[in-house]
């Protein structure tokens, strides 16, 4: 974990000198506070989450001032709801006990804080059960600036056998304000990232998924709760959140029957109880979440922050542009197809050449998505020379070389399959289920890891100056059943579980050896893409959808959880936009090329190229600055966007027309830009403009940022400009 370098104050909390008084313990970054107190019985409850206050003492005085007390029969603010005793709505923790009794209950025993910089707080609460040993921590931690929460938990015991955990959440929050509006996101293949939201009324609302790989793919663990109103972006309370966890995970929004609302976040518990061994312990994923009081856009500016200081793989460094050729050849290369295609990728201008799907398998070639999955070893017919030669050649055209896998599979048309039966998920007495003709690998296996390691690990040894990796995950698991935990007397409810932490393992060993390599993260378009993975990862493949129009909205809800840095757009031939309304909209994120370029009509070629120069030039602000979405194309004939870097002296801002009507004379009225300095001068000039257009902007003139923001600029869109970047500057 970055910056943990410095333990300053580690303060403990005896239990003992307070059981006569109620606990007390804020939660607090810069604007926000959570606060947990004890009851008379020691039971540990949520009481507070909103501003945070001047006087830290004035927290305690909170529970007096709220009138819900009713024994327990539908007001339920703990922190960690147990089961089987006093607890009759949905718990956090269910278990049972090695002697087979199922109750539970959790009361406060003490608690650290502990600041590990002058950012970073991480707050530990232990309950224990008084008559069972079982002890769970709950653990908060914090970055004040970016008013941002990680939350999860900590679950061990002493018991004479093992127990069994039927459920196990990360996190379990109440708030007692009132309205509550959700939004969560669903999907499918190419449509990803849908966002609906919802008034929550009383009764729980679950986001789940059980698809245990590709686990994102309907249903994701991202969500915003608003309070009192609609989210807005720039204005009202609202928490945006991620269950970080790549498998099945279940979200309950339960609203209770005081119209306060419980939110319990972790690990799907279906098909999922864990046996766990004394002394073990259980881990849950982390909820991680960030407060505004300022709406949904400085909530996502906070996370994306936060995310790229602290969290994505390499979040504050650079990437790479590309030129893909999955679009252009699919399975159908060979040498000097791929060859041809570096010299295209030089004349775009772009960073690297991405060699995808198609290269290895050799007793059943990979010629399409039925065969060879497994086999990873370069087709002699398509690559007779071998990866290195592609990747000299590369290196003549100046560009670097980067190569698809997909390591967690396998087409039972495979020499792997054929060989190693006993790692493949599938139930031995059934038909097999495939999805896209093939199966999922069992990384409980810890020889199924070493294979998966051994792949990418054999690339870097055998080319180390591969420079890229994109690792995908086409495939959900069906019959779940585990030939390893079968052998090992292990239960078959551990395989979802301890498939994901294999996963995990196998790129924590990668990252070891190769710490900085950039690597995306698809799985069949957007199946997967959450903050745990992105520990390992520079990078995501949104969706395979690569249509303009859909990707504007696609990107702007992504946006809401991820930096654009983190976010890879490829330009491809879906849709009928022109190349520059492609171009335009790959580029509000990490730029790439999917096409034949040599196909391309000469004036599109020399736009393509001076936008790629373009994008060089403001690729800085897109991914290390501030993101404001300015007009949001689910309730406008437009969409617009922009990024501003630290220093307000510079921004990009990004308008697309969204609806082709007739009747729209989009834009009548200007467009406001937020972020930049009231007081600094600014020139606006339109930039990526096709050859032979001249632009309707007066890049002469100059502007105060007060201007631009509280009258705004207007960018011209008609049905004839349908996409307009421009370029804001400091005038000195
Ligand atoms: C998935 C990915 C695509 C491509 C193909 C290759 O669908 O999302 O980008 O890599 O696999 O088979």
């Amino acid at each position: 974990m970055k910056n943990m370098f410095l333990i300053l104050c580690s303060l403990f909390l005896l239990v003992g000198k307070l059981s006569s008084q109620l606990v007390s313990i804020p939660i607090v970054t810069q604007n926000h506070a959570i606060v947990l107190q004890t009851d008379q019985k020691k039971r540990l409850n949520m009481v507070y989450f909103g501003k945070s206050l001047s006087n830290a003492k004035e927290y305690a005085n909170v529970t007096n001032e709220f009138k819900f007390n009713d024994d327990n029969a539908g007001f339920y603010p703990n922190t960690y709801t147990p089961s089987g005793t006093w607890n009759l709505y949905e718990p956090a923790i269910q278990l049972t006990h090695a002697d087979g009794n199922k109750s539970l209950e959790l009361l406060y025993s003490d608690h650290s804080v502990t600041m590990i910089d002058a950012n970073i707080e991480l707050t530990k609460v232990v309950l224990k059960d008084p008559l069972y040993p079982i002890k769970v921590t709950l653990c908060y931690k914090v970055w004040k600036k970016e008013n941002l929460f990680e939350q999860w938990s900590e679950i061990e015991h002493q018991e004479k056998g093992n127990i069994v955990l039927q459920k196990y959440a990360s996190a379990n929050l109440y708030f007692t304000n009132k309205d509550f509006y959700l939004t969560t996101f669903q999907g499918e293949y190419s449509k990803e990232m849908q966002p609906a939201e919802t008034l929550l009324q009383q009764g729980i609302r679950s986001i789940d998924t059980k698809l245990g790989t590709r686990a994102m793919l309907t249903q994701t663990p991202n969500f915003i709760v608003s309070f009192g109103k609609p989210a807005s972006e720039n204005e009202g309370t609202v928490m945006i959140g991620q269950l970080a966890w790549s498998g099945n995970f279940k979200l309950d929004f339960e609203v209770d029957s005081y119209k306060n609302l419980r939110l319990i976040a972790g690990i799907n518990p279906y098909a999922s109880e864990y046996s766990l061994a004394p002394n073990q312990i259980f881990k849950t994923p982390s909820l991680i979440y960030s407060l505004s009081n300022q709406g949904t856009g400085e909530a996502s500016r906070n996370l994306h922050n936060w995310a790229r200081k602290y969290r994505i793989l390499d979040g504050e460094g650079e990437r790479l542009t590309l030129l893909n050729n999955w679009e252009a050849t699919y399975f159908d290369f060979n040498e000097p197809k791929l060859t041809a295609l570096f010299k295209d990728a030089k004349n775009l201008g772009v960073d690297m050449f991405l060699l995808d799907d198609g290269w290895f398998g050799n007793k059943y070639p990979r010629n399409g998505d039925n065969a060879g999955l497994g086999d990873w070893q370069e087709n002699v017919k398509k690559l007779p020379n071998g990866l290195g030669y592609l990747i000299k050649e590369a290196k003549k055209e100046g560009i670097k070389f980067g190569i698809w896998i997909e390591p967690e599979m396998v087409n039972p048309k495979s020499e792997l399959y054929e060989k190693h039966l006993d790692w493949v998920i599938r139930q031995p007495q059934r038909p097999e289920v495939y999805f896209r003709n093939q199966l999922v690998l069992d990384l409980s296996n810890p020889e199924v890891q070493n294979f998966v390691f051994g792949i990418v690990d054999d690339l870097f040894t055998k080319n180390p100056e591969l420079a890229f990796i994109k690792w995908d995950c086409n495939a959900v698991i069906y019959n779940a059943y585990s030939a390893y935990l079968q052998k090992k007397g292990l239960p078959q409810s551990h395989l979802y579980v301890e498939y994901i932490k294999g996963l995990y393992k196998v790129l924590e060993r990668i990252r070891a050896k190769y710490p900085k390599v950039p690597m995306m993260l698809c799985s069949g378009g957007g199946g997967r893409g959450d903050y745990e993975l992105l520990k390992y990862f520079t990078e995501f493949w949104p969706s395979d959808d690569t249509e303009p129009i859909e990707r504007i909205y696609m990107q702007w809800d992504y946006s809401y959880f991820f930096p654009s840095i983190a976010t890879d757009n490829h330009v491809t031939d879906w849709g009928r936009q022109p190349l520059k309304f492609r171009v335009d909209v790959a580029s509000m994120g990490k730029l790439g090329f999917d096409i034949v370029a040599s196909r391309l009509s000469p004036s599109d070629k020399t736009f393509a190229q001076q936008a790629v120069a373009n994008y060089h030039s403001f690729k800085d602000i897109v991914w290390h600055g501030n993101q404001y979405r300015l007009v949001n194309p689910h309730e406008n004939n437009i969409a617009a966007l922009m990024y501003v870097n630290n220093e307000k002296t510079k921004a990009i801002v990004f308008h697309y027309l969204v609806n082709n009507r007739q009747r729209i004379t989009a834009t009548e009225r200007p467009i406001q830009l937020n972020g930049l300095d009231p007081n600094k001068k600014y020139s606006v000039k339109e930039t990526n403009l096709y050859p032979y257009t001249k632009s309707t902007i007066d890049s002469t003139k100059i502007y105060s940022g007060d201007f631009l923001m509280n009258v705004g600029i207007n960018p011209n869109i008609t049905l004839q400009r349908t996409s307009v970047i421009l370029e804001i500057n400091e005038m000195k």
